[in-house]
């Protein structure tokens, strides 16, 4: 029995100043690559769903093959809700088993966010079931300066937020978007000042989304295998280590491990035109994804802290 809760994981991370790597899944195959990872690297493991992946794999079919591979794993693995916006899902979640939820209210005035929030605590709470919240809106590419000191979290707001609401995990607006298309320039940095303004503002676990390095080699197998995905700009390895240092303790991962299971997808259907076995066709995909979730883990720092 190896489900842990986001507390049972962060409080550790964020006392040895490291992140526990958070990846989505919708599937078998990405869910074996995510617990595979882990266990390899002897890691804690956070597996996410959202709302879109229940949408494509039906809620008790996700659920329940997240479930059990979290169960039977062999290092703590978090059972998490992502982007939570609606409190009856973070209810189903509890109710099936999740450990952790997602209560995402950032697209919500300050007060309302904390309301709804707080809410979502206090299911979670009676259940012993971790919750995470959103303050500030991680912003798109076309954002100007202007726009995204506004998006970006404030640290006294994030104090209030974190006091008010009674959460154990915070994610904040540092300059990340989700998708492959972050930023406009390769240079582009993550205001890593506020982040830890942030931090010695709440001492509390810090989550990173949108934090995707779109990893050159694979855009590149990709495109190679006739991929059409151009002016793609991740996050930098050296940026994503020095959000770690200034403590964000969990980093999401969906978009590499879509572009790895596509990039490994394209490469074995063009070289095995022949083949039809999904099982045959799909284990590329799942093996691509695993390197990704272990690459992660070591940069992040949680290797061997299982
Ligand atoms: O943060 C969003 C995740 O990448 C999930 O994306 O809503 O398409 O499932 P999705
Ligand atoms: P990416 O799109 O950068 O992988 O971000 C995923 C995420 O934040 C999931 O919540
Ligand atoms: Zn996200």
């Amino acid at each position: 029995m190896s489900l842990a809760t986001l507390v049972d994981v962060l409080t550790k991370a964020n006392k040895e100043n490291y992140a526990v790597g958070a990846f989505n899944t919708n599937n078998l195959e990405t869910t074996r690559a995510i617990i595979d990872g882990a266990e390899a690297q002897d890691a804690p493991v956070i597996l996410s769903t959202s709302l879109g992946a229940f949408n494509y794999a039906g809620f008790d079919n996700l659920a329940t093959l997240a479930y059990k591979a979290a169960q039977n794993a062999a290092v703590p693995v978090v059972l998490h809700l992502d982007h939570g916006t609606d409190l009856n899902l973070v209810k189903k979640c509890i109710d099936a088993g999740y450990t952790s939820v997602m209560f995402d209210g950032s697209h919500f005035p300050f007060d309302k966010n904390v309301e709804l929030t707080k809410k979502a605590v206090k299911m979670a709470s009676e259940k012993g079931v971790s919750v995470e919240g959103e303050l500030g809106t991680i912003g798109g590419a076309e954002d100007s300066v202007a726009s995204r000191e506004i998006l970006l979290t404030d640290p006294q707001k994030a104090v209030e937020f974190v006091e008010k609401t009674g959460i154990d995990a915070l994610a904040i607006a540092i300059g990340t978007s989700h998708g492959a298309y972050k930023f406009t320039h390769a240079e582009q940095q993550l205001d890593i000042r506020r982040l830890s303004a942030i931090k010695q503002a709440t001492k509390m676990p810090l989550v990173l989304h949108g934090a995707s390095l779109v990893p050159k080699e694979i855009v590149e197998l990709g495109q190679s295998f006739g991929a059409v995905i151009g002016g793609v700009q991740g996050v930098t390895e050296s940026e994503l280590k020095r959000a770690v240092k200034n403590g964000v303790n969990k980093v999401n991962t969906d978009t590499d491990l879509r572009l790895a299971f596509t990039a490994a997808l394209r490469q074995t259907l063009m070289k095995n035109p022949r083949e039809f076995d999904p099982r045959k066709i799909l284990k590329p995909s799942t093996q691509l994804m695993q390197k990704v979730v272990e690459d992660r883990i070591r940069l992040l720092g949680s290797s061997g802290k299982a």
